[in-house]
């Protein structure tokens, strides 16, 4: 299973949202989910993505979006927007929900997630880290930050479990860097 961490501090933690790019930019969000889950003309089969937001009005929110043959009954390239409205929307406190199948939610930290998968290599994607190329990524986590990139408490405790990892000298976007993966991953198997 690749699994993925994607990191948002602003991104909307209610259902309650009409504009993608007003609601803490889940506009970039949604790209991030689109470029883990499809290719041109299917679903991937083996990634778990894990969307953690921080911004209001609810904040720490963890949605886990996991391939399984039911995911493309839930998952539209045209709506994933939708998606992720409707997972907010099925939130209770205090409980781990399957919204959808392979579909969850619930409130955890980044850090708690984290901590929760250090049975597999941590890699954190940072320009500035080591090259990827010099790193086996089998049994991998790969953790991406937002636009503004991992807020530096964050980073600190997630490199003390991990790596920092670089894909280049190039800044790309977080869905790009998702993208870049997959095609690392895809020419090694
Ligand atoms: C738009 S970038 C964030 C830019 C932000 N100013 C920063 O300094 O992190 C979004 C995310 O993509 C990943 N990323 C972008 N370019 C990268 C690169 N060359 N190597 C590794 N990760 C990269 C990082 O995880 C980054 O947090």
């Amino acid at each position: 299973m690749r699994e993925i961490v994607y990191f948002s501090r602003s991104a909307h933690t209610s259902g309650n949202f009409n504009d993608l790019m007003k609601a803490g930019r889940l506009d970039i969000v949604c790209h991030t989910v689109i470029a883990s889950f499809f290719t041109s003309h299917s679903i991937r089969q083996d990634v778990r993505l894990h969307l953690i937001f921080y911004g209001p009005p609810d904040p720490l929110k963890h949605l886990e979006i996991v391939s399984q043959p039911e995911l493309q009954e839930v998952i539209s390239k045209k709506d994933v927007g939708g998606l992720i409205k409707r997972m907010l929307y099925k939130y209770k406190k205090g409980q781990k929900i399957e919204c959808f199948p392979g579909c969850y939610v619930e409130k955890k930290s980044l850090i708690a997630v984290i901590e929760g998968l250090k049975d597999k290599q941590i890699l954190l994607l940072d320009r500035r880290g080591k090259d990827i190329q010099e790193i086996g990524l089998a049994n991998s986590v790969f953790v991406i930050g937002d636009q503004d990139g991992i807020p530096q408490k964050e980073k600190k405790r997630i490199f003390g479990m991990g790596e920092k990892v670089s894909l280049g000298k190039e800044t790309y976007f977080a869905s790009q860097s998702v993208v870049i993966l997959h095609y690392l991953l895809d020419r090694k198997n």
